[in-house]
């Protein structure tokens, strides 16, 4: 497996490209299952999730192709990509290709609308905590559809086809609201969500679906309205940027210091992440083309923060918030509400010599002097990203295992650090 290592105590500057939403690129992929036509989107990101979903949705029988080098390419406009759905020859979703990516588990509305019936295996993806369906099965059930469980794998039948009805969710949740929002729109009549997620990516799906010839209101808002219709279009849409990957490089920026235009994010998807950075004493400025990031030498100021769904603090962001802490002036109270094993990073960013303690939810982390590189490994993708941050501000060489969790989310990583003055490098392994 490769490896990267990153040599700290390097300051960023200059500018890099945010790419495409990975969270809003994976819900749209799968969107193509509603329609016979053509979806286009552009500005895909190049990740491996993304190459995942695309096998699992060619087998069940989408054609995807993916447009060439273009003479004037915008630098961070990713790839086109045409997906139709014309025959979906396939329903189900193996064990095999779903096992390695939670999000593929949200074919199954989508599949069910489109064909009456689905099955697919209970999911997997990154070790943050149990992760249950059930929001996305009582969702579909309230739908019209007849739900079994078969094998380890979640069998969706709706005879009689699916109708459109109220959806009160007891908790946020991104994937059943994607589901159910997805679902609906090929369901007969009105469906209303309630307590529905209002993550931007929701958002960016919603918007597609519309350009699809869904009837949708609410976007944006926790009550989503949708008006089923029997048949929807193929339409072109491109993917919002990431601001997952904005925030993480931005606390990339703060930890090592200087100066960085982060080309093509948009300040407004962030507003709590940035306020909280802005906390701790780094500047934080829309600019005509992204936003600006810059640090001087200060110090940085320790900051409490709860985790919470849009607009709250993200918990994708969770990580990378407390490796940045660990080299504040004081100490930083973080709590993590969404996920309830999403403390992976600690033990790795302890090994870099960081004062943290946990309690339950909430871990203090107390600013130390220095950090000193060391190997170190993760489990999931957004706490590997954290390292990267602590390997940034840590003296020596600090080297990250297990790189392949990186590249599920985060497109040239090194290549887009580099250019921006780090000492990274990538070791890939025979
Ligand atoms: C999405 O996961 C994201 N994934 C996650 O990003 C992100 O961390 C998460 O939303 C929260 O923002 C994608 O968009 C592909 P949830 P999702 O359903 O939809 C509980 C990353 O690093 N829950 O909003 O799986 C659940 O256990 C990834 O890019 C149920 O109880 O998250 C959690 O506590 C990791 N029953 C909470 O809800 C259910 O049926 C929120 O989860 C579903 C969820």
């Amino acid at each position: 497996m490769d490896r990267i290592s990153i040599v700290g105590g390097k300051a960023l500057n200059g500018s890099l490209a945010i790419s495409g939403a990975k969270n809003a690129a994976l819900p749209l992929m799968i969107a193509s299952l509603l329609t016979p036509e053509r979806l286009t989107l552009k500005n895909v990101p190049n990740l491996a999730d993304v190459n995942t979903l695309a096998r699992i949705l060619r087998n069940h029988g989408v054609d995807l192709a993916v447009d060439g080098k273009r003479a004037d390419p915008s630098p961070y406009l990713g790839e086109t990509f045409h997906l139709t759905a014309r025959d979906i020859v396939d329903t189900t979703a193996p064990y095999e290709m779903v096992n390695r990516m939670r999000a593929s588990f949200w074919v199954l509305g989508p599949l069910l609308a489109r064909c009456g019936e689905a099955r697919v295996s209970m999911p997997g993806g990154c070790a943050i905590g149990t992760r249950p369906v059930d929001l996305h099965l009582a969702g579909l059930k309230a739908l019209g559809a007849e739900i079994d469980i078969d094998g380890g794998y979640v069998v969706a039948k709706a005879r009689k086809g699916l109708k459109g009805a109220r959806v009160v969710f007891p908790k946020v949740s991104v994937g059943a609201t994607h589901a159910v929002l997805m679902t609906a729109a090929l369901a007969k009549g009105e469906t209303v969500i309630e307590n529905a997620a209002r993550e931007p990516e929701i958002g960016d799906v919603a918007d597609c679906l519309v350009k699809m010839g869904a009837r949708i209101d609410g976007v944006g808002t926790s009550t989503l309205r949708i008006q089923g219709t029997s048949r929807l279009e193929g339409a072109v849409h491109t993917v919002l940027p990431d601001r997952i990957e904005t925030g993480t490089y931005a606390f990339a920026v703060a930890a090592a210091g200087g100066d960085v235009e982060l080309k093509g994010a948009r300040k407004s998807l962030l507003e709590t992440a940035f306020a909280a950075l802005e906390k701790t004493g780094v500047g934080v400025t829309e600019t005509a083309t992204g936003v600006r990031v810059s640090r001087n030498s200060g110090a940085l100021e320790p900051i409490s923060v709860e985790t919470q769904p849009f607009p709250g603090f993200p918990t994708d962001l969770q990580a990378q918030l407390m490796a940045l802490m660990t080299r504040a002036n004081g100490t930083s109270v973080i709590r993590e509400t969404i996920f309830e094993n999403r403390f992976m990073h600690v033990q790795e960013l302890v090994r870099l010599g960081a004062d943290i303690q946990l309690q339950g939810d909430t871990a203090i982390v107390k600013g130390v002097k220095s950090l000193r590189g060391a190997q170190v490994m993760a489990t999931d993708l957004r706490a590997s990203v954290s390292l990267v941050i602590a390997g940034l501000m840590a003296e020596g060489k600090t080297t990250i295992n297990r790189v392949y969790h990186l590249d599920r989310g985060f497109e040239r990583l090194e290549q887009k650090l580099s250019g921006c003055g780090a000492s990274i490098e990538r070791q890939v392994s025979g």
